[in-house]
């Protein structure tokens, strides 16, 4: 007599990939992302272009978010192994990275925004499309967000960006692969190295549709000059915001610069760091618009940024930190006082800005820490007052008697019609 052995079958398509399976994808995805994060980061400060340079902070921030949740995930599924590894897709990664050497900014943005990103927007859709919702959940919801980052990120780079990825961007989004398969690519086409390696601007680049000085404000060359009361004040800290786009620079370059040797939480906070000033950034941009400066009367500056040109990344990280915790007292101040003269806007926009300012702090004392111990330096973070001051100092000591009277003109300019205006509400 014959047994039969009884087997209920698999009735839906639901069990494509296994848990290693997903964890090799979701880890190239984690490390495509970690590495769009950077490349960003690179071209901020390169990047003169007014409306895409807001842009690159905000968009590696979104893309930092996404690599953290992806982070967390690989781990998840590879429990208890702790290390993410570059492995197989060392040749990929390094092709991802070859989108960082275009020839300038506009080359750049094209290249991330109509090759790499939709080379990854199909990749997360066709996981999505072959993996299990139910044992897999939790992936479903990071990259749905993903996806959604990605297509607002187009609308908002249609808006301000034309043409297409150049041919070598082409190329080497198609060299990449299926990003779903077991295997990685694993040859780099010619085009990947045959451009000169990208490298960060020390300077940083400003559009030249704005009102160019190296110093924007007396008090940002000569402190005894004062941060002024009333109109001055209001005017001066919408003037002071727009320039707090050097601190975004920072952020970025402190990025590109220290993220290799660090912690991979190190990335997620500067990511956010960066998102914060450039926010500080639009805030004064956009309280100087509504009062009816023209982009051509708002004076931009860089010597904050430019001040740590010729210091050492950390020293750089130490500058940040230095001016972030220095006059943070000021803003709870200044966010009552300008409520109090119906400037709810000021107001709204310090209120704000102080809350984000008090975790920067945080993030400064945290990984100063951090990369004074990995170097075995026996400073604390306190003491790089002395090398902030003194880079920023060198820059204010460099200044012509050309750049002392742009400043004097700015400042009469600015103060003459925000008087008119003013006036007129009367
Ligand atoms: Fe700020
Ligand atoms: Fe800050």
């Amino acid at each position: 007599m014959t047994t039969t052995t009884l087997r209920l079958p698999a009735k839906t398509t639901r069990a494509q990939l296994m848990v290693g399976e997903s964890a090799t994808i979701l880890k190239r995805f984690y490390l495509i992302q970690r590495e769009l994060v950077l490349m960003q980061a690179g071209w901020m400060p390169n990047t003169a272009h007014w409306e895409r340079k807001l842009l690159l902070p905000e968009f590696l921030w979104q893309d930092a978010l996404v690599a953290r949740e992806l982070r967390q995930r690989v781990l998840e599924l590879r429990y208890p192994e702790r290390n993410i590894d570059v492995g197989q897709d060392d040749v990929l990664i390094r092709m991802v990275r070859a989108f960082r050497d275009a020839p300038d900014e506009l080359d750049f943005v094209r290249g991330l925004r109509y090759a790499l990103k939709p080379k990854l927007h199909e990749a997360y859709q066709r996981y999505l499309q072959i993996m299990d919702p139910l044992d897999d959940a939790p992936t479903t919801r990071i990259l749905r967000q993903a996806l959604s980052d990605i297509d607002e990120q187009y609308t908002r780079w249609d808006a301000v960006l034309d043409g297409a990825a150049s041919e070598r961007a082409q190329t080497l989004a198609q060299a990449m692969g299926d990003l779903l398969a077991t295997t990685a690519a694993q040859s780099m086409p010619d085009c990947a190295t045959q451009h000169p390696p990208f490298q960060i601007a020390r300077y940083g680049a400003r559009d030249p549709r704005f009102k160019q000085v190296r110093f924007y404000w007396p008090d940002a060359l000569d402190r005894s000059f004062g941060a002024g009361s009333g109109l001055q004040l209001q005017v001066r800290q919408g003037v002071h915001h727009l320039n707090e786009v050097w601190a975004a620079e920072m952020a970025a370059a402190c990025i590109f610069d220290l993220a290799e040797e660090a912690d991979a939480e190190f990335l997620f906070d500067a990511a956010r760091w960066c998102f914060d000033e450039i926010r500080h950034c639009r805030m004064g941009y956009t309280r100087l618009g509504e009062w009816g400066f023209e982009m051509g009367e708002m004076p931009l500056g860089s010597f904050q940024y430019d001040a740590g040109a010729r210091c050492d990344a950390l020293t750089r990280l130490g500058i940040i930190f230095f001016f972030e915790s220095t006059y943070i007292h000021t803003k709870p101040e200044r966010a009552k006082i300008f409520g109090e003269w119906g400037d709810r806007v000021s107001s709204h926009d310090m209120d704000f800005d102080w809350a984000d300012e008090q975790i920067h702090t945080h993030y400064g004392t945290r990984w100063l820490k951090y990369f004074l111990e990995l170097r075995n330096d026996t400073r604390r973070p306190v003491d790089f007052r002395i090398q902030a001051e003194a880079a920023v100092k060198a820059e204010q000591m460099s200044a012509t008697e050309e750049d002392k009277w742009d400043v004097q003109f700015v400042f009469s300019e600015m103060m003459a019609r925000a008087t008119a205006w003013a006036a007129d509400q009367l």
